[in-house]
């Protein structure tokens, strides 16, 4: 079945969520895996509402002294299965480099969690042609040491297409997707679900679905109305 996940990044409430899930309810055919990946504060809004639901973000140690941090027992008390990591706001907006990255992954799959990496070039790498080897080197590096994919999936989001509306053309993103999972299949000998990101709505999504290498979506701004959301996931 197709992936559908949405990244709702730094917004809703409480309030929010609650009426969010109740609107989405309504339109939800059930014709989509669908993971909701939300702030911490709606986490507990999501235990009994019946989708599977993960966290943006979270600290690899167990606990300790990380002030301001989050850690996986502490998602997995909230019922959280998934997890992202790398996501290019953490990367580029929050430093995050891909040995923090490979820590996340491993202690997220270590845990039992499913992980969801995300990889993706920037606007200038893409220009230059260097999306492969930036990607490539993003995964190398992400899922260093990694042993078992059970659990592990790839986000493919080019980051000049992030909230920019600028999609990527279908045929541009299934060829880099389809090299992302040829490199995973070598590496871990069976299929990894690769999704793609990057302002993903329900008018350009049936496209990139036909794509033989597009698994699903990860999606930001379309994922915050129930409506939008709902339609991609019915696609
Ligand atoms: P947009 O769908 O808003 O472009 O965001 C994509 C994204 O970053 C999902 O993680």
């Amino acid at each position: 079945m197709t992936i559908i996940a949405a990244n709702w990044k730094m917004h809703k409430t409480r309030k929010d969520a609650r009426a969010y899930l109740e609107a989405f309810a309504r339109q939800d055919k059930g014709s989509a895996d669908i993971i909701f990946f939300v702030p911490y504060t709606v986490l507990d809004v999501f235990t009994d509402a019946g989708y599977t639901f993960g966290a943006e973000n979270f600290h690899p140690e167990e606990k300790g002294a990380f002030t301001g941090e989050i850690s996986l027992p502490m998602l997995r008390e909230l019922g959280c299965t998934h997890v992202l990591a790398g996501h290019s706001e953490r990367r580029h907006l929050f430093g995050e480099d891909d040995r923090l990255i490979n820590r996340k992954v491993l202690a997220g799959l270590g845990q039992g969690f499913h992980v969801v990496l995300c990889v993706g070039e920037q606007l200038k790498e893409h220009e230059a042609g260097k999306t492969w080897d930036v990607v490539r080197t993003q995964l190398e590096r992400g899922l260093d040491q990694v042993k078992d994919a059970d659990r592990l999936m790839i986000a493919y989001e080019p980051v000049w297409a992030i909230g920019t509306g600028r999609c990527s053309q279908p045929a541009d993103a299934e060829q880099v997707q389809k090299r992302i999972k040829t490199w995973l299949a070598e590496r871990f000998s069976k299929q990894v679900p690769v999704l793609y990101g990057g302002s993903a709505k329900p008018d350009n999504g049936k496209d990139l679905l036909a794509q033989e290498h597009v698994d699903g979506f990860l999606v930001g701004g379309a994922s915050l109305d129930p409506e939008q959301f709902a339609a991609l996931c019915r696609l």
